[in-house]
């Protein structure tokens, strides 16, 4: 989907209708290749600024910038058909207030064709919430572990242990009431994510938030086994994709060195033969 073409896309009032009915499926994607398949079977596709460690090797998402988020968008966008695709804002293009927020996330929209922006943040972000999405801007909330202020929990721990409990329930309540459309819930307790879930009227999305929740989301390449750096509980792994490569380009090396490749079926000779690879 380009950002000129009609959308058949779902929207997110579609994704919000889901609330209480069958689990709704979402993973990240960065590529157009990988985008294309994530379409196929998921309802919702996040362009998250997890880019910045999976894709880039950054250490955290801190560093990562509003056109970097803009670029994987429109590859993201390019391969998906069905699926809604949001885009997350990424730390500081959007905290300094909703003015700020909305230039930056028009910009996101505009650019990349996608159908909704993420942010992190419960009741300090409420009042931005309710200015984009009353301007047009859909918005997914994130709240729990909010991964943009790893260095303000000083880690990726679970939140919502004791007294934290209150403060993130009241967060989805915030979140709910000014707009956003579903809110990301991560790394919480069971009873936390059960207790939210109820209380809101907007789909909960867990990441390590358990299956009391209204749909779920991965790092695509944490489920793939391409993204190894570590490996949090929650996530469950379908497939060893980077011991794959891992074996693949060994193979090709060795093959190389030990002339084996390239073999006679992969040299152009003296004539011509048709063939599909010209
Ligand atoms: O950036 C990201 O990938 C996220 C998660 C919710 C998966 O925000």
């Amino acid at each position: 989907m380009s950002a000129t073409s009609i959308s058949k896309a779902l929207t997110p009032p579609d994704i919000k209708a889901r609330k209480g009915g069958t689990p709704i499926a979402c993973l990240t994607a960065y590529t157009t290749p990988f985008a294309r398949i994530v379409d196929r079977h998921c309802d919702l596709i996040l362009v998250g600024d997890s880019v910045g460690m999976v894709l880039h090797g950054l250490p955290s998402t801190v560093a990562v910038s509003l056109d970097m988020m803009i670029m994987h968008g429109q590859a993201v966008c390019r391969g998906a058909g069905r699926a809604l695709v949001v885009v997350d804002l990424p730390f500081g293009s959007y905290e300094e207030g909703p003015e700020q927020a909305f230039r930056n996330a028009a910009r996101v929209m505009a650019e990349t064709g996608c159908g909704a922006v993420k942010l992190e943040g419960g009741e300090t972000m409420a009042e931005t919430i309710r200015f984009l999405t009353r301007r047009g801007i859909p918005v997914m909330a994130h709240i729990g572990l909010t991964p943009q202020a790893v260095n303000t929990f000083g880690g990726y721990k679970v939140q919502g242990r004791g007294a934290g409990a209150e403060q993130i329930l009241k967060d989805a309540e915030a979140v709910s009431e000014a707009g956003a459309f579903c809110v990301v819930l991560e790394k919480v307790t069971e009873p936390l994510a059960r207790s939210i879930t109820e209380a809101v009227a907007i789909p909960t999305i867990g990441i390590g938030a358990s299956a009391a929740c209204d749909g779920q989301i991965l790092v695509l390449d944490d489920v793939l086994g391409i993204f190894t750096d570590f490996r949090p509980k929650f996530v469950k792994r379908y497939a060893e994709l980077g011991r794959d490569a891992e074996t693949a380009i060994s193979a090709y090396a060795k093959d190389v060195r030990e002339h084996r490749f390239p073999g006679p079926e992969h040299v152009f000779g003296e004539t011509a033969r048709p063939s599909a690879g010209g």
